[in-house]
This record gives structure tokens, C-alpha cells and sequence, in this order.
């Protein structure tokens, strides 16, 4: 019975990332990572070689909180904790 708690809880707390990272995505980044200015959202090709020259989520989360040429710092979301920042890229860097 407590597995079956622990198991459960892990879940609800795996969703909520994802739906955390989905909802900043949809109100701070989409603007421009849903249109083509950055990164496209989702596409492989786009993020790839950012994933690889920064060395994971972790590398790109550090290029975010700064700025990048066009990209505001924070992404613009000025009001993010790293772990929405860093869950709205791993949304990004999901690919289909
Ligand atoms: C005003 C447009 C704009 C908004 C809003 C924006 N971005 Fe970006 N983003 C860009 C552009 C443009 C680039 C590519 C910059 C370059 O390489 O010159 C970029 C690149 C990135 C990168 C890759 C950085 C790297 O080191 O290669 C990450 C990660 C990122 N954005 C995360 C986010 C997140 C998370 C949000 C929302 C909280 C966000 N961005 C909102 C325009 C934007």
C-alpha cells in the first residue's frame, strides 16, 4: 500500500512539471519559440546543437537567465524561478 502511495505521488509530481513547463511555454516563450524568432518549439533541428554546445537543459537554462542576442534575459519571463524556466525549456527541447 505505502508503494502504491509513493508510486502515485511521483506521478502527480511528474505531470505537474510537465504541465508547469507547458503553461510558461504558452505564456512567456511562445511568442517567439512558437513562431520562428527563436528556436522553434518541439523541432529537433532547432535545438540539437544548442543542447549539445551548452551541454543539456541545464547549459541552455544558464543562456536563458542572461539573454541571447534577441532573447531578453529570463526569456522575458521576468517573474520565473529557475524551475519554471527550466521546465518550460525542457517542454521546448521535448521532441516529437
Ligand atoms: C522576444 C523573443 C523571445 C522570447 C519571448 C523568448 N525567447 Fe528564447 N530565444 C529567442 C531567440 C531569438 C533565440 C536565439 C538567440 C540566438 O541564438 O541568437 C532564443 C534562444 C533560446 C534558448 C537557447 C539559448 C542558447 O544558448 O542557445 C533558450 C534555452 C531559450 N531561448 C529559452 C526561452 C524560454 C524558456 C523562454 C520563455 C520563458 C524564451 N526563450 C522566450 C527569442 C525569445
Amino acid at each position: 500500500m505505502k508503494k502504491l502511495i509513493i508510486a502515485a505521488s511521483l506521478c502527480l509530481a511528474s505531470f505537474a512539471q510537465a504541465d508547469d513547463g507547458e503553461a510558461i511555454y504558452n505564456s512567456a516563450c511562445v511568442a517567439c519559440h512558437g513562431t520562428g524568432i527563436g528556436p522553434m518549439v518541439h523541432m529537433k533541428g532547432a535545438w540539437q546543437a544548442r543542447l549539445e554546445a551548452k551541454g543539456g537543459v541545464d547549459g541552455l537554462l544558464e543562456s536563458a537567465k542572461q539573454g541571447l542576442n534577441a532573447m531578453p534575459p529570463m526569456g522575458g519571463c521576468n517573474d520565473c524561478s529557475d524551475e519554471q524556466l527550466r521546465a518550460a525549456i525542457t517542454y521546448m527541447t521535448t521532441f516529437q
